[in-house]
């Protein structure tokens, strides 16, 4: 199989992603009925893969759809999506809609069955100039939903606040509301002050990150002191370093919040020592067998 065409997996079939079509009635497409994982994959393996599907899980049970596919399925079908793709390090993004039907209605018809996507990407290695220099966030006001904590394909919120940042040369929005800390737009936030890791609790306005959740861990084998609390802006503005987590990128260092420097201005201890741990552990996952 040729890597540079892109291989997919459309519900049942691997094809290559310009014969993959979906029916414009697909109310993934319609209404962003669909939730979805992006699963990061280093030296070919899949990474966090439990934790990930869990939350896949969640989100559907809440949204009132069975899991699709039994756990040793999906593992499958990832394993050979990530060998035909050739994917070292790179992530897998897995999107399951409620399905097609033969009209636009809101109403949900339970007879649907799901469509399921699954493509691959390959990651270039982290800048070394983000390990250096750190990161710029925006603070934004959250202007998302009331269910956040499900991770729905509804992303016009999210998207938005991106490209407000992006436009004001940051990597991040970081969403508050009510004068607190809620999450990034496609990462959670971690706060770090006088040595003690901070983290805002989680509520149905934030998704359970599989990232934060594992630098929590490995925080807690560290013995650096964690605090799961409500983060107010003006701790998040004063604090002595701030984190992002996702599963593309692993944790980063914010050094600037609104333009303003966070701390030193340059990447703290906390987030070196968080970092290290998480890349010692990722490359000691990764050469180990995938179970599921
Ligand atoms: C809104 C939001 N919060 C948090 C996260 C971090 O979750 P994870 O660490 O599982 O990637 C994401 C990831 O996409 C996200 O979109």
């Amino acid at each position: 199989m040729n890597a540079t065409v892109p291989i997919v997996w459309l519900s049942g079939r691997f094809l290559p992603l310009a014969d993959a079509a979906i029916s414009p009635l697909d109310r993934g497409f319609l209404f962003a009925d669909a939730v979805y994982e992006v699963i990061p994959v280093y030296a070919g393996r899949p990474f966090l893969f439990k934790e990930h599907l869990a939350r896949l899980d969640r989100s559907l049970n809440a949204i009132g759809m069975p899991m699709p596919m039994a756990t040793n399925d999906w593992a499958d079908v990832i394993r050979t999506l990530v060998d035909k793709n050739k994917i070292s390090d790179g992530m897998v993004y897995l999107h399951v809609s409620r399905g097609a039907d033969v009209i636009r209605n809101h109403a949900i018809n339970e007879r649907l069955s799901p469509t399921i996507f699954l493509m691959t990407s390959a990651l270039a290695p982290m800048d070394p100039t983000i390990q250096q220099q750190g990161v710029a966030a925006l603070t934004l006001p959250d202007q998302r939903w009331a269910r956040c904590d499900i991770k729905s394909t509804s992303l016009l919120p999210n998207i938005l606040a991106k490209s407000t940042a992006a436009r004001a040369q940051a990597l991040e929005a970081i969403l508050l509301d009510n004068g607190l800390l809620r999450e990034g737009s496609s990462s959670s936030v971690l706060m770090a002050k006088d040595n003690v890791l901070w983290a805002p609790p989680y509520t149905p306005e934030i998704l359970p990150g599989t990232t934060r959740d594992l630098m929590l861990r490995l925080a807690g084998e560290l013995n650096i002191t964690v605090t799961i609390a409500p983060i107010t802006e003006h701790a998040l503005r004063h604090a002595d370093e701030i984190m992002l987590c996702f599963a593309t990128r692993g944790v980063l260092p914010v050094t600037q919040l609104d333009g303003q420097p966070i701390g030193s201005g340059v990447p703290g201890p906390l987030w070196q020592h968080l970092y290290s741990a998480f890349d010692a552990y990722r490359q000691r996952i990764a050469h180990t067998a995938f179970n599921t």
